[in-house]
Parts: C-alpha cells; sequence; structure tokens
C-alpha cells in the first residue's frame, strides 16, 4: 500500500509533473493524502497534503516546482500509522530539514526508535512510522557517517517490510532507495534519467528498461545509472539483471474509457487470449509438478482466493486428489505442524506481493525446505512472490490500475484451467474427443465475453436502476459456482458499497434465509451443469419468500429464467464442457453490474473507500 515515485535527470524536465503523473499511475495503491520533495539550489521544496491527488493539485499546484530542479520524491498515501493528514503525509523530514524520506510498508519497531530518538532531542511533527527514518539517518551523520554509509546503518535498525526512498539536500546528484518485502522498482533512461517506482507502470511512459530490487537491496540512483549494493556491504557494486518490460503504456492509461474498471472489464478477451499463449511446456511444468504430489495446498487473499476456489475445482474434477483451499492470512495457524511433506503449494496473487502470502509461502519453506515445492501463478514479473517459488507461471492481464481485480481474475481461472486439463490429458481419464471439447471450450471464453460485454450494457444498467434502493444482497450459487457467487459479491461490495453475503444456495437454507422479506435482491449464479436441478428448487424456495430473483444464466435457459425477474444471459452453450469454466465467462456480468451500481451511487469504482490494490500490511 502506499506508491512510491523518484527521479533524477539531466534533462531540462518539468520534474514536478512528472512526478506529479508518476503517482496519478500509482494512485491505486492509496489515496488518502500524497506529497512531492524537490530538491533545489541545496533546499528541499516540499508539497504535502490530504485528499486525494487531483484535490490537492488544484489546492498546491504540485506541478510546480523551478524548472531546473533534476530531482524529486513523489507519495501516495493509504494510512496506516496515524490518520489521514497534512502532517502525516510523506515526505517526512529530519529536524534541520536536510533528509527527506518516502515510504511503502510499515516500520514494527517504530516505537521503540521513536522514544530512543526522543531522548537524544528528536523533534517529531507526525504520527507515522516512516518520520524515524529520516531523524534515524539525520543521528548517524551527526556522527561523521556520510549520506550513504548513515542510510545503511539507520535501515539494517528498522524491523518491518519497506520499500524506501530518500534524498538529502547536500547530495543533489543522488538518492537512495532501499527495499525489503515491499516492491520497488528502478527504471532507466541510460545516461539521462532514473526513476524508482513501487510499480513499473509509473514510469512506463519514459522508459521500459527496468530492475527489480531485491530484498536487502540499497540502490544509488543517478541521472540514467544506478548501482546496487548489498545493505551489508557497499564496498562494491553488485551486478544485476536489466529487464526489458513488454507491457504498453495504453495498458496504464484510461485510453477512452471513463474508469480503469471498465477498461479493464473490456480487456478481458485480450488478456485471456494473451494468457492462452503461455507455452505449453511452462503449463506442462506446473502440471506435473501438482500431478505428482501427495499433499495439494492452494492459498491466495481476496479475489485470488476466490478465483483458487474456482480452480481447485477444476483441478479436484481432472486429477481426483483433493486439494486444500486455505486463506493466506490463515495458512500458517491452521496448518501448523500439520502441514505434510511432499506437499505443493499452488499461491496466487496478482502483485505477488500481498504480505499475508509471502509470509505463507516463506513459512511453509522454512518449515520443510526442499521437501515441499511452491507454484504459483502471478501477474507482475519478477514480484516478490516469484523469488520464493520453484515453478512460476505470469498471467498476461497486463496492467491492472482499477483498485478492484476483474482481468486478473478471469486470467488467474484460465490458467488454473490449463493445468487441469493439461493434468487430465496426462492421466488420461477422457477421451481424446472429450478432452478436445474441454480445450475448445475453454479457447472460446475470450469469444465468449466479447459477445457478451458486446450486447449487455443497457441490460445490466437496467437491473441496477431497479436494484437502486436495495442495500442488503444475497449472491448464490452451488458447485463451482459458489466461487462466482463469492467473487461476483466482493465486487458489489468494493464499489458499490453495499452489504452482500456471497453463498452456498443449499447452505443459505441454514440461516441466512431469514433475512429474506417481499423484494429482497437474491442473485442466482445458474450455469446448466450437474447443480442445476437442485438450484431451482432453492430458487423457488427463495421465490416463495418474496425474494427479487435475478439469475445470470446461458442464452438457451429456461426453467430459472422464467423463475426469474431479471436475467443475464451468457452466450454459450448449455453443456458440460462449457459450464466447467464458467467462472471465467459468468463474472464479467457481475464485474459490470458492480460498476454500474457504484455509477449508481455515485461512487468511483476506480477507488473504493479504505481499500488499496496491493496489501503489504498485516
Ligand atoms: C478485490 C481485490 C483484492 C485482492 C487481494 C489479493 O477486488 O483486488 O481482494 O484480490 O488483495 O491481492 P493479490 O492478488 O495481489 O494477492
Amino acid at each position: 500500500m502506499c506508491g512510491i515515485f523518484g527521479i533524477i535527470t539531466n534533462q531540462k524536465l518539468s520534474l514536478g509533473k512528472v512526478a506529479l503523473e508518476g503517482i496519478k499511475r500509482l494512485e491505486y495503491r492509496g489515496y488518502d493524502s500524497c506529497g512531492i520533495v524537490v530538491h533545489y539550489n541545496s533546499q528541499l521544496l516540499v508539497k504535502k497534503d490530504a485528499g486525494k491527488i487531483d484535490e490537492i493539485h488544484k489546492k498546491l499546484k504540485l506541478d510546480d516546482f523551478p524548472i531546473d530542479a533534476k530531482l524529486a520524491l513523489a507519495h501516495t498515501r493509504w494510512a496506516t500509522h496515524g490518520p489521514p493528514t497534512k502532517l502525516n503525509a510523506h515526505p517526512h523530514l529530519d529536524c534541520n530539514k536536510k533528509i527527506a524520506v518516502i515510504h511503502n510498508g510499515i516500520l514494527e519497531n517504530f516505537l521503540e526508535l521513536k522514544a530512543e530518538l526522543k531522548m537524544k532531542g528528536h523533534i517529531f511533527t507526525s504520527d507515522t512510522d516512516t518520520e524515524v527514518i529520516s531523524h534515524l539517518i539525520e543521528d548517524y551523520m551527526s556522527s561523521q557517517l556520510d549520506f550513504k554509509e548513515a542510510v545503511a546503518k539507520a535501515i539494517k535498525r528498522c524491523e518491518g517490510a519497506y520499500g524506501i526512498a530518500i534524498c538529502h539536500a547536500d547530495c543533489p546528484d543522488y538518492f537512495i532507495v532501499v527495499r525489503k518485502e515491499s516492491p520497488i522498482v528502478i527504471g532507466i533512461e541510460k545516461g539521462k534519467t532514473s526513476y524508482c517506482a513501487s510499480d513499473i507502470p509509473a514510469f512506463l511512459p519514459y522508459t521500459r528498461s527496468c530492475y527489480i530490487m531485491d530484498d536487502d537491496e540499497i540502490a544509488i540512483l543517478k541521472a540514467g545509472d544506478v548501482e546496487f549494493y548489498e545493505l551489508d556491504d557497499l564496498s562494491k557494486p553488485k551486478d544485476k539483471e536489466l529487464q526489458n518490460i513488454e507491457w504498453s503504456i495504453d495498458a496504464a492509461e484510461k485510453g477512452g474509457y471513463d474508469h480503469f474498471m471498465l477498461k479493464e472489464i473490456h480487456e478481458e478477451p485480450v488478456a485471456l487470449r494473451r494468457t492462452l499463449k503461455i507455452p505449453d511446456e511452462k503449463i506442462a511444468e506446473l502440471a506435473r509438478v501438482i500431478w505428482g504430489a501427495k499433499h495439494i495446498y492452494i492459498t491466495a487473499a481476496g479475489t485470488s482466493f476466490y478465483a483458487s476456489l474456482a480452480g481447485k475445482f477444476i483441478i479436484t474434477k481432472f486429477l481426483s486428489k483433493y486439494i486444500e483451499a486455505i486463506e493466506c492470512s490463515e495458512f500458517q495457524i491452521q496448518l501448523g505442524d500439520s502441514l505434510q511433506e511432499d506437499s505443493v503449494i499452488i499461491a496466487v496473487s496478482q502483485s505477488g506481493e500481498t504480505v499475508d502470502l509471502i509470509e505463507a509461502i516463506r513459512w511453509a519453506k522454512d518449515k520443510l525446505q526442499k521437501k515441499i515445492k511452491i507454484v504459483s501463478i502471478t501477474n507482475v514479473v519478477g514480484s516478490s512472490l516469484t523469488r520464493y517459488s520453484d515453478h512460476v507461471i505470469v498471467t498476461q492481464a497486463g496492467p491492472e490500475i482499477g483498485v478492484a481485480a476483474t482481468k486478473t481474475y478471469c486470467t488467474q481461472v484460465l490458467t488454473l484451467s490449463l493445468i487441469a486439463l493439461k493434468i487430465a490429458g496426462f492421466r488420461k481419464i477422457l477421451s481424446d474427443e472429450d478432452l478436445k471439447k474441454y480445450y475448445q471450450a475453454l479457447f472460446s471464453t475470450p469469444n465468449i465475453i466479447e459477445e457478451f460485454i458486446g450486447r449487455n450494457s443497457d441490460l445490466i444498467k437496467n437491473v441496477v436502476d431497479n436494484l437502486e434502493k436495495s442495500h442488503n444482497f444475497f449472491f448464490l450459487a452451488r458447485g463451482i459456482s459458489i466461487a462466482t457467487a463469492k467473487e461476483g459479491g466482493l465486487k458489489l461490495k468494493e464499489v458499490a458499497c453495499r452489504f452482500i453475503e456471497g453463498y452456498s444456495a443449499a447452505h443459505a437454507k441454514h440461516g441466512p434465509i431469514s433475512l429474506v422479506r417481499e423484494g429482497f435482491p437474491i442473485i442466482f449464479i445458474a450455469p446448466p451443469d450437474e447443480t442445476y436441478q437442485r438450484l431451482v428448487g432453492n430458487v423457488m424456495e427463495f421465490k416463495a419468500r418474496g425474494g427479487k430473483i435475478i439469475s445470470v444464466v446461458v442464452d438457451d435457459d429456461e426453467v430459472i429464467t422464467n423463475l426469474s425477474d431479471a436475467t443475464i444471459r451468457i452466450p454459450q452453450p448449455g453443456n458440460k464442457y462449457y459450464s466447467i469454466f464458467s467462472p471465467i465467462t459468468f463474472i464479467p456480468a457481475l464485474q459490470l453490474l458492480s460498476y454500474y451500481a457504484a455509477l449508481k451511487h455515485n461512487l468511483d469504482p476506480d477507488q473504493p473507500l479504505n481499500l488499496a490494490k496491493t496489501v503489504t500490511v498485516h
């Protein structure tokens, strides 16, 4: 959470403007306050305040700094320590206003450090953990260490997770970046300009050449150049591989859409087609590992967890082995000593940075070392998750900026489905004809979504109009569609601020049904699979109690359609080959429903209240 951007150049650039655009592209990481510091004439010029970036920009003109300035750091915040106020906004300075720090992450021992520094006379002006860093560096510099040494020494005392950028008024030619468990990437325009950022899209308009920082690394950024050191050894720079990023900048811009969320839903067919091109050998590699495992776990958070629930169902069908799905925050506590040797853990994460997931994986690796394999599915090359994994597939959704995950969900389920079909092939449990039909259905998912999106916006807006006054919803389903119900419900909850319960339609009789009154909206997810007949019974039970039934069904559905007040129809054949992949093809309907519901309630779907896209705190 929080977005960091830094730039140093020898070119004539409007640094304020570039820094402002940089944090705008990171705003999905946090949007309750922001700030920019520009180095100019041996002084640090700071503008910061609470609020969204555009509001602050209107007030403070964040792009207006001296034109010949060459170094700037900028930050967009998701509050952890201290409420979103001007004083708590980053950057944070030392007593002499010479050192400026921006930070993403949490310093667990900040109270202890703060007490020590206060005793030495340092004056603090904020409630944040971050401010401790500038004072600690100041303290070490006062005992004759140079800036770089003082940073290294200070950082070694900081416990927790961090991505930090620091500049010094007396050091105009460089700034310093350090990382532990919070993502930082370095972009380079050779000989001209260097950037640091929490995520690649921040500098994508200027360069695709980038370094991905590792934990406990320190980078010295100069104009168009960078040196990396181990935090423990500042004597010699390290070699690091420069990577070329293939993402296009269009993917990080709204491109004519009102919101990233809408754009990213429309990008689903393209994201799926690209993910379908992941080399077959890569899919086979992961499929083989999963097939050979004695015990299989799948773990993730939020939307990625619901993708995992769908994936678990599909893989289990073709593997005939139990897969245990556990939310990553519960992984260690639930498994404890029962975690078995010869296990495989499938870890799913869009960002590859979710701290609870990283912690779960690290715990499992520490516990069983080589006797456990980590297989991960992420959308971000070089993310922390990839470093702790034995086998990685990178989904090809492209950058996802909207805080609510949309296209990455589809590509995660697709990837897990490809693995499942590969396992079916290895195990020879299907006839060639059957396997071919499943592949055909899976490869049709982009076309189905394309056709659906093309024809259904008005219908969905109509459904939203009819539900305007409803505050509480059930999303009900059976079998694999419970994952779809939970994920669809999560979308409505986060972007439209409605209360929803995503639940098993059968289980809902054991309690939740008591809430149903005349007009209570219930969204049934109803592909024609083996659960359909029983779901019909559930629809009738809820209808009999006055529920307003909205169903998501396939084109030629009749029975549930006739019981429903409104139906959203997915253009796909009503057979088992397609139904098993319905978590992919049915979800755009619920994503669009949530999007239009957010607009109906005057909410910004790209920036839901209290959320940040990448959760790097426990
Ligand atoms: C919901 C959403 C979150 C994330 C969750 C995990 O729309 O985006 O629930 O899915 O925070 O994030 P990743 O996938 O980055 O691990």
